[in-house]
């Protein structure tokens, strides 16, 4: 599977992204009349998802589901639920019953995951994802077992070995999820990614160790810092 990579200036990278985010959802809507959507969560997609609320797009046809989640309140400031509210879904014209949020704070959570994950499509027209500096991707960890679950599409795991933060556990779409997807758009910033952005992009692959390699197939939005090691590409 080979990538899509679009290497963008940083003050470039939320504008890019929300463009190419706005313009699939568009196009999505115009030939079958809605667009299911799964956001992301960490720090990087919060200026993509605000310059997204400045562009036209008819938001009473997208669903809004979510590829992971940690096990905290979602008015918690460590709630990817949160900050797609703060940046994104208090903004837009969503109608509530259309978004899914993740109840990851749920104690049963494992049974919850089952739930959520027989509310979702059965494959996601658009699948937004991040990277860690590990090569996790939602809340798929290197060498967890949930890169192997072929049944499920939405699994609790354990918190996150630091440095990664937080450290609680999380409910996670599985890789079944991700190969469905229609369309995989993954964003990545911060030169303390480049490293291993060249070996999820560039290496052999091994998506246990690299689990965001699952998502090579998709497009890549990544600025000049974490693009510094890619191999040069035909764009
Ligand atoms: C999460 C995310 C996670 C994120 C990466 C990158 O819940 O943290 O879903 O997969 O995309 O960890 O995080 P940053 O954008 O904060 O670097």
């Amino acid at each position: 599977m080979n990538p899509t990579v679009i290497v963008v200036a940083p003050d470039s990278f939320a504008e890019t992204a929300a463009t190419a985010i706005a313009d699939f959802v568009n196009s999505t809507i115009a030939s079958q009349g809605a667009c299911s959507v799964a956001l992301c969560g960490g720090t990087t997609p919060a200026p993509v998802y605000r310059a997204l609320t400045h562009h036209s797009v008819d938001w009473s046809k997208v669903s809004i589901w979510f590829g992971d989640e940690r096990a905290v309140p979602p008015i918690s400031p460590d709630s990817n639920f949160a900050m797609a509210c703060a940046s994104l879904m208090d903004f837009v014209a969503i109608p509530g019953v259309r978004i899914h949020r993740m109840p990851a704070e749920r104690p049963d959570i494992d049974s919850a995951a089952q739930e959520y994950g027989e509310t979702l499509p059965p494959s996601f027209d658009l699948l937004l994802l991040g990277m860690g500096p590990d090569g996790h991707t939602a809340s798929l960890f290197p060498g967890s077992p949930a890169l192997s679950e072929r049944e499920r599409r939405v699994v609790a795991v354990p918190s996150p070995t630091p440095p990664l933060q937080p450290q609680v556990a999380r409910m996670t779409i599985t890789p079944v999820v991700i190969e469905a997807a229609r369309h995989v758009i993954v964003m990545v910033r911060g030169s303390d990614k480049a490293a291993i952005l060249r070996q999820v992009l560039d290496g052999p692959e091994q998506p246990v160790m690299l689990p965001a390699q699952l998502a090579r197939g998709g497009t890549w939005i990544v600025d000049r810092a974490a693009g510094a090691q890619l191999q040069a590409r035909n764009s």
